[in-house]
């Protein structure tokens, strides 16, 4: 991959990677067209990162079908699929993490302590292998991009990073890998996450402002749809990542993270006022 990537360099192209874990669906195959709008080049990666799963968490029953991810993947639109194998990412005798500090301990980091450590050292091996100019990342993930775009500036990887926007259903639900383990009932359930983001964004434009009030609604909408836990409702600063107690222009940002059975569902949006 690296001798692929010097020598497409050597040529002048423009590399894009979308890093993946594979079992595709439409918000990868979204990433993967707007990469295409950024370089001549896309590198899509499938790699289930062990690094940043927890002990208890799905590791071993994260989907995976390569032959239903390469037909997808092609067609929308990689040039090079790239899919390591994990004893090559994480050869015998492996030792060297990259782990972003502060951002990473709270929210997802608060509940999945290691996670984002097993993000950065992976993205970061990823980058140093495929080379890109453009990483591309989902919305989807808010939290994975501040940390990502925190590393990529204070480890000077030179990468622009390009973030799509979040792919959903018809009824709302993101689009995730996961939503696959929601029973049918817990499936219906799980569209209170975003329809309590639209609640709060209704509240902000009819000219709410107070973040109590704000939570109220969300917590509100997400309770009424029994989930078995709300980790957290946050209101955050989209520039920072910090809490904010009121809201401000441009706007805010609210991110979720719910519950239903054993499948833990996140989702937010940036609420302009
Ligand atoms: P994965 O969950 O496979 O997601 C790969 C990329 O797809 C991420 O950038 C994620 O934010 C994006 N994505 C997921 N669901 C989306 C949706 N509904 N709409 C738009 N984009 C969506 O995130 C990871 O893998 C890993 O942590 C990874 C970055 C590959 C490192 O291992």
């Amino acid at each position: 991959m690296q001798s692929e990537s010097d020598r497409l360099r050597r040529e002048g192209k423009r590399i894009a990677v979308v890093p993946t874990m594979g079992a595709l669906h439409r918000g990868h195959t979204s990433l993967i067209q707007l990469a295409r709008k950024h370089a001549d080049v896309v590198v899509t990666t499938i790699f289930v990162n062990p690094t940043q799963f927890g002990p208890t968490e799905d590791l071993a029953r994260y989907p995976r079908d390569l032959d239903r991810d390469s037909t997808l993947a092609q067609a929308a639109g990689t040039n090079i699929l790239f899919t390591p194998s994990a004893s090559e990412m994480y050869p015998e005798g492996f030792k060297t993490f990259v782990s972003v500090e502060e951002i990473t301990s709270v929210l997802e980091g608060e509940i999945r302590p290691t996670h984002f450590r097993g993000v950065t050292t992976v993205v970061a091996k990823l980058f140093n292998v495929v080379k890109p100019h453009v990483g591309v990342f989902g919305q989807k993930d808010i939290q994975q991009v501040h940390v990502i775009r925190r590393m990529t500036q204070d480890l000077d990887f030179g990468i622009e990073l390009v973030v799509g926007p979040t792919v959903r259903e018809v009824d709302g639900l993101a689009l995730s890998s996961r939503n696959a383990y929601l029973t049918p009932e817990e499936r219906s359930r799980a569209t209170a996450l975003y329809r309590s983001l639209r609640g709060v964004a209704d509240l902000v434009q009819a000219g709410e402002r107070s973040v109590g009030t704000l939570r109220d609604r969300a917590e509100g909408i997400l309770h009424a749809s029994h989930p078995t836990r709300v980790d957290y409702v946050a209101f955050l600063d989209s520039g920072t990542f910090r809490p904010r107690e009121s809201i401000a222009a441009p706007g805010i940002l609210v991110a979720l993270a719910v519950r239903y059975g054993t499948t833990r569902l996140i989702d937010n949006e940036f609420i302009t006022i």
